[in-house]
């Protein structure tokens, strides 16, 4: 059976195996040297400077963790952008730790345009931070981060914190290039491993910022969590068989393992980008797919997810379809939330290939062959 859905994704069987390692301690120099093998491309993967005082770390949480943790000692004031599900739980954390929230609304498969952004930070801010989700898995939906940059620019005040949970390793962060404070994504999305870590990028600024807050938490305290992984500690015991997959996972995308054939002799940064080109490309064979069929995406073209495909059902009956494909071995995605049964999502992310990808379509032409009326 093949997963195909937003998360978990596949993870393949040499990374699998890092997990079956036999235990070392956690406060050992073995740790030490895990996560020395991990910083460089955990660096890479969200484009974080070093010499501008960013700094990466992992924490052993699922990324709610890191979205109720990132949130600890950064202000009173927070503007969250909601575009689906995921960004209204960010929201509705914010109001459990008593921020004094503001909100703007989109439309599940809508993008808040820069525009809006500005204007609402201009309008009812200042604020302390601003939450957005860079790809709302729920629908599918992505928002350039180019442009919000530009606004951020402008108000140097809001921190920026920014769920990358299922765009890191799929899409480039740039996240020194773009200012942003505070990014996070869980290891069982694009990064093709199970789930469990959280790995996390944060800025000087927001550093500075929280370093000097109240921060009623201990085990989601942020600040903890980097000058820990900075000292080569963990606040509590780790996961370590996930920092072992994770390592290895992280080495092999830089050394173009996990590309097409013709791709391997890349290495660094340009293996990362040739990984990023490849799911855009998959993304493109998902729309030629939609468009044979007459289907039509949650998102506008232009604000399509690279690593998730939400479409519309058409005349589709969701549940039969999702059965029919289990039936041929693969696993896609009912819609999440409002788009339950409205839609469906293909997580074509992590380490699925153009291959998998074909055949996967393949299989769903096959089912929708089979249940056309004859
Ligand atoms: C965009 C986004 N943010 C946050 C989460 C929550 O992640 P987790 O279930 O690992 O806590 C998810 C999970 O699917 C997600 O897709």
């Amino acid at each position: 059976m093949k997963v195909w859905i937003p998360g978990p994704t596949e993870v393949r069987p040499e990374v699998l195996a890092e997990c079956a390692r036999p235990m070392i301690g956690h406060r050992s120099d073995a740790m030490a040297q895990l996560h020395d093998r991990i910083d460089p491309h955990l660096r890479l993967a969200f484009g974080v400077d070093e010499a501008r005082g960013s700094q990466v770390a992992v924490h052993t949480t699922s990324a709610t963790g890191l979205m109720e943790g990132c949130l600890h000692g950064v202000g009173k004031r927070v503007l969250c952008v909601i575009n689906g599900s995921f960004s209204k739980r960010w929201g509705e954390i914010a109001e459990l730790l008593r921020l004094q929230v503001t909100r703007l609304e989109k439309a599940m498969g809508e993008a808040a345009s820069p525009a809006e952004i500005d204007e609402l930070l201009r309008k009812f801010g200042p604020f302390d931070a601003l939450t957005l989700v860079a790809n709302e898995t729920s629908s599918g939906v992505r928002t350039p981060l180019g442009p919000v940059a530009e606004v951020m620019s402008r108000h140097p005040n809001t921190l920026w914190l920014v769920d990358v949970v299922s765009h890191l390793a799929g899409m480039p962060v740039d996240f020194d290039a773009n200012g942003i404070d505070f990014a996070f994504a869980g290891s069982q999305k694009a990064l093709a491993l199970p789930p469990g870590v959280t790995v996390l990028g944060a800025s000087k600024r927001y550093l500075e910022r929280v370093r000097g807050a109240k921060r009623a938490s201990y085990y989601l305290d942020a600040v903890r969590v980097i000058d820990g992984h900075r000292e080569r500690q963990t606040p509590a015991t780790p996961c370590i068989p996930l920092y072992f997959a994770l390592a290895r996972q992280l080495e092999d995308i830089s050394a173009g393992v996990t590309l097409p054939v013709s791709e391997r002799g890349l290495r660094g940064a340009a293996a990362w980008d040739a990984r990023y080109a490849k799911h855009l490309r998959m993304q493109r064979m998902t729309e030629d797919w939609a468009a044979r069929h007459e289907l039509k995406y949650v998102p506008a073209p232009d604000l399509r997810s690279w690593t998730v495909a939400c479409i519309r059902k058409g005349s589709i009956d969701v549940s039969k379809f999702l059965a029919q494909l289990k039936q041929r071995g693969h696993t896609i995605s009912n819609g999440y939330g409002d788009l339950k049964g409205a839609s469906f999502r293909i997580g074509h992310m992590g380490d699925h290939s153009e291959e998998d990808l074909a055949q996967l379509l393949r299989a769903c032409d096959a089912v929708l062959a089979d249940s056309a009326p004859r």
